[in-house]
């Protein structure tokens, strides 16, 4: 079978077999497909879709390039949540400390940054020590030691997400709904896991910027874990503005250490309150809570009581080489060497944030990646001091901008400032804010064991 025979048929439209796509997927895993080739069959697949049966079959194939976790050792139920990927989205760390706080087991394998969203493991990777390359007995060691462990791919789990995920991000091919839940749910069923939260973004800042996009790969996602026997629900949740408020690596972890220390303010709002949901249906899903209600009491108990903060600080004790002193003084996190201030050109409200391009803004300063081996700079982002709906005046700073200059003819600086200034939409009347922070659920019924659509065979 040559590989440009398959990107052929998948550019005309056809569908793949099984074997068609084993021997991709496969291939590609283990060298024998280059870069340029898989790069023109993901772009093939992002222009013309996969059917229900190829999603399923690309997700197996995924999944099963690589080790199952048995976690059957650990007792007690075990649950994760996983976001399609939006800006400034930081949930992940609350939330792991909140549930593993109340005794469930979050076993969290992430990805990093891709496209103009962060990751997880980059944003990890910023606090001094952290080890997100656990080998599989030590991720049950800190499992088993504090309920929760934060860790990359190992070279076990799903090789082949691990090097598509890495194309996919530079290659313009990220946004394709069969692609992601390859991604997402090839990972996350790997985990050994009894229940699985999706969040899943929509808005300008998300990869599927329409309600319908994110509905229907809300609907493949759910389907696939459910079919795995997994209880799955997705939260629908806005993405039309960052989250909180910073964007970057080591900014982000530094307002979760503040909303777990209680020293949030306003506009970390959003992204307090979407912790506690999306906990309160981990514990739902789990049967800890009996209503999605007593979840979010539950979580709250957790942040307010500063339980939360102390298991942060367990999962850094492990997983960061002991030192925890980061909670304490967050000045030890990477910085910036210079800031700047953006300012707004004109009186009024904002009424629209490009959540896409703010994105890109961190990235070109150094947050995200444009090629493959590009380094992240941890310490660069923005600091949001206004978010739509915010009254504004001519001079103003919207946002800070944390940046560093490795030499005279760095222009990453005003790359960003140049994107920055087509982000926001200033008008002088104040906007009627109606989008809700989660828009829907999907799957929140918990429907039965193979009731969906989705046939996995042999899994
Ligand atoms: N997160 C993933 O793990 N994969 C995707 O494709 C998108 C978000």
């Amino acid at each position: 079978m040559r590989p440009v025979d398959l990107i052929r048929k998948k550019r005309d439209g056809a569908e793949h077999t099984r074997e068609e796509i084993a021997a991709l997927v496969n291939g590609y895993t283990a060298g024998s497909i280059p870069d340029y080739q898989m790069s023109a069959w993901l772009m093939a697949v992002l222009l013309k879709g996969m059917s229900r049966t190829e999603i399923a079959l690309l997700t197996e194939i995924m999944l099963n390039s690589g080790a199952t976790m048995d976690l059957s050792s650990i007792p007690g139920k075990k649950v994760d949540k996983h976001s399609t990927g939006g800006v400034g989205d930081k949930t992940s760390f609350i939330l792991a400390a909140i549930v593993a706080a109340a005794g469930l087991t979050v076993p969290m394998i992430s990805g990093r940054g891709l496209g103009h969203t962060g990751g997880t493991l980059d944003k990890l990777e910023s606090i001094p020590g952290f080890n997100v390359n656990l080998t599989t007995d030590n991720f049950m060691s800190v499992l088993k030691s504090c309920g929760c462990a934060l860790i990359g791919q190992t070279a076990e789990i799903a090789p082949a997400d691990k090097k598509l995920y890495a194309l996919r991000d530079v290659t313009g091919t990220v946004e394709s709904p069969a692609l992601i839940c390859a991604s997402i749910m090839s990972k996350k069923l790997a985990e050994g896991i009894d229940a699985l939260v999706l969040d899943v973004k929509t808005g300008s800042g998300a990869f599927m910027k329409k309600k319908e996009d994110a509905v229907h790969l809300a609907e493949l996602m759910v389907e696939t874990g459910q079919q795995m026997g997994k209880r799955v629900a997705a939260l629908i949740t806005d993405m039309d503005q960052p989250l909180g408020r910073t964007v970057g690596n080591s900014l982000e972890i530094l307002e979760c250490i503040e909303i777990m220390r209680g020293e949030d303010g306003p506009l970390s709002k959003d992204l307090r309150e979407l912790s506690v949901e999306l906990s309160a249906w981990m514990f739902f899903l789990t049967d800890k809570c009996d209503s999605v209600d007593a979840g979010r009491n539950l979580a709250e108990e957790m942040l307010t009581s500063g339980k939360a903060l102390d298991k942060f600080k367990q999962i850094l004790r492990l997983q960061g080489g002991g030192d925890i002193s980061v909670v304490d003084k967050p000045s030890r996190l990477p910085h910036a060497a210079h800031t700047t201030e953006f300012k707004s050109s004109s009186d009024g409200f904002i009424t629209a944030m490009q959540c896409e391009q703010i994105g890109i803004a961190s990235l070109v300063l150094g947050g995200g990646r444009s090629k493959k081996e590009d380094t992240i700079d941890h310490a660069v982002g923005l600091i949001l001091h206004k978010k739509v709906g915010d009254a504004v005046k001519n001079g103003e700073s919207l946002c800070t901008i944390h940046y560093n200059a490795v030499s005279d003819s760095d222009n990453r600086l005003s790359q960003a400032l140049e994107i920055l200034e087509s982000s926001y939409t200033i008008a002088v009347d104040r906007p009627a804010i109606n989008r809700p922070l989660v828009h829907q659920v999907v799957g929140g019924a918990l429907r039965a064991r193979g009731a969906g659509e989705i046939s996995i065979a042999s899994l």
